[in-house]
């Protein structure tokens, strides 16, 4: 079974470090980008997610935009789940490093991981563009239109990389410094196929490096232990 699997493994290994995608993220009700029944499949919005995902659209089209952000990328009731858990778990015994996260959601930190490296940013932080003041989900869930900074008048943009942007250099330097470091790499609910995060798994020089997806990924074959099933369950140990 995977969730006895993944425990052998973790217990073998000294460091481990995490680095996951929407996956994690569906046990608590968030749907992915790519699955079937995910954000890029699913009909009824005037323009495409991807398109509304765009830092073009984002300017071309804000009021729009704020609109698909209040309502689908911001999640104010998902709850953590036990992938999520089970990491946090982890980390306070010592076991994991670090965990490195392409969601925006904030549920790692709900669970009370610590070293979280968010490499897409998090809708739990919304900045003033004109002076860097810095707004909660729950404040940006409460205005309408475009939201303007209460000091400065100011459009409050959410701290998220849209496309066309580009990743945060520190993040992507502190995701590669614990890669290197870990002698187990637990990669999870990611279709590996954006990047440069899905590039990320190239600096990993440990002995075990474990891949958790309901789908198949194109790196399952540098892997030494493929646990086809849903990563909630995996962690159930
Ligand atoms: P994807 O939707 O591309 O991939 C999610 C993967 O998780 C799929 O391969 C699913 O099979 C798998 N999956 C879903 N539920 C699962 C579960 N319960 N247990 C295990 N596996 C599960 O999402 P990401 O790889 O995160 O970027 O996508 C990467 C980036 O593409 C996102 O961060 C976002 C998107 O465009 C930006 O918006 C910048
Ligand atoms: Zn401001």
């Amino acid at each position: 079974e995977a969730a006895q699997e993944l425990k052998n493994h973790v217990e073998r290994a000294k460091s481990v470090v995490f680095f996951g995608g929407a996956g994690v993220s569906t046990a608590s009700g968030i749907p992915d980008f790519r699955s079937p029944n995910g954000l890029y499949h699913q009909r009824g919005y005037k323009y495409p997610p991807e398109t509304m995902l765009s830092h073009s659209f984002y300017e071309s089209h804000m009021e729009e935009f704020y609109d698909f952000y209040r309502h689908v990328m911001c999640a104010p009731n998902a709850q953590p789940n036990q992938a999520h858990r089970k990491l946090a778990e982890l980390e306070a015994e010592g076991k994991l490093a670090a965990v490195i996260t392409q969601n925006i959601d904030g549920l790692h930190q709900a669970a009370g991981s610590k070293n979280v490296i968010e490499l897409h940013g998090s809708t739990h932080r919304n900045i003033c563009r004109r002076c860097g003041e810095v707004y909660s989900q729950e404040w940006i869930l409460a205005t309408g239109g475009i939201p303007r900074c209460e000091k400065c008048g100011g459009v409050v943009k959410p701290d998220v990389v849209l496309y066309e942007e580009a990743l945060d250099q520190g993040n992507i330097s502190r995701a590669v410094r614990a890669i290197e470091r870990c002698d187990m790499l637990i990669i999870g609910g990611t279709s590996l196929v954006v990047y440069p995060a899905a590039g990320l798994v190239q600096y990993f020089r440990g002995s075990d490096l474990v891949i958790c997806n309901l789908e198949p990924t194109p790196q399952d074959d540098m892997a030494d232990l493929v646990c086809a099933c849903d990563i909630a369950k995996a962690f159930e140990f």
